[in-house]
């Protein structure tokens, strides 16, 4: 049986129900909005709809040793890894300023499979579920005129000032200019455990053995839509 280690993207696999009791969110309220931004799209990911898939290995430094114990530092190991766009569009533009996705699946050589979900903004959407969904609720489209009340989104990011941080990071920096050449970043701080049971926070970043680079104000206007796969 394959057993999943930790790490994993936690706001991706359980939403938390309880937090804000009077306006509290869960999975399925998530997938019934991002079907009415992106449309029913069946047999695709509701979330980073667009990607591509890729495989490597996983070196790890055994310094991390001292602070974990997790096989995921005892050996090298195959990687499966998809890079994504974010958000429902399987046809979402890869010049717009949005966050773009990497997910790792590691396999260990005990059986294992750990998983990674990070993201080229250091910061997320909103500090809660439901900060987010209430952001995301304010994108989608009048039913009658199709537009997105712009006014709407402003006024709740003023309101929500956690839905603020990402969307000044993505103005301020232009997106990658390759999936490969770009930063990602786990964004919520993790525990490593070590041999005595001490706990270590701490917090990931993918870092490109290439320089890093993004796309011009030009590229952004005269590259076509999908050049990242
Ligand atoms: C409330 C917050 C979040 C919601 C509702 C959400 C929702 C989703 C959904 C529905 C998917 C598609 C899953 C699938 O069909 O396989 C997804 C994928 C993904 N999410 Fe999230 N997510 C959240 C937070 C995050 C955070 C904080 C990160 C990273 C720091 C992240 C990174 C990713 C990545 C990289 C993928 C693509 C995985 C792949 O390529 O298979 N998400 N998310």
């Amino acid at each position: 049986m394959i057993k999943i280690t930790s790490l994993v993207c936690a706001m991706c696999l359980v939403l938390p129900t309880a937090s804000f009791a009077e306006q509290s969110v869960n999975g399925q309220d998530f997938i019934n909005l991002f079907e009415k931004l992106s449309g029913k799209q069946p047999g695709i990911r509701k979330g980073h709809a667009k990607g591509v898939c890729a495989v490597g290995t996983f070196t790890p430094n055994q310094a991390a040793k001292q602070y974990s114990i997790s096989p995921l530092f005892n050996a090298p190991s195959k990687a499966n890894i998809r890079f994504s766009m974010g958000g429902g569009n399987p046809h979402a533009d890869e010049t717009s300023r949005s966050p773009r996705g990497m997910g790792v699946q590691f396999l260990l050589e005990n059986g294992d499979v750990h998983n990674i979900a990070g993201l080229t903004t250091p910061v997320f959407a909103g500090n809660s579920p439901e900060a987010f969904f209430g952001l995301l609720s304010t994108l989608v489209p009048d039913e009658k005129t199709g537009q997105i009340d712009f006014a709407k989104v402003k006024a709740y990011r003023e309101q929500n000032p956690s839905t603020l941080g990402q969307f000044n990071w993505l103005q301020s920096h232009n997106p990658p200019a390759s999936y490969v050449s770009s930063r990602y970043f786990g964004v919520h701080t993790f525990y490593m455990v070590d041999e005595k049971g001490a706990k270590h926070a701490f917090r990931w970043t993918m870092v490109p053995e290439e320089p890093e680079q993004v796309l011009t104000e030009e590229q952004m206007k005269t590259f076509p839509k999908s050049f990242l796969a």
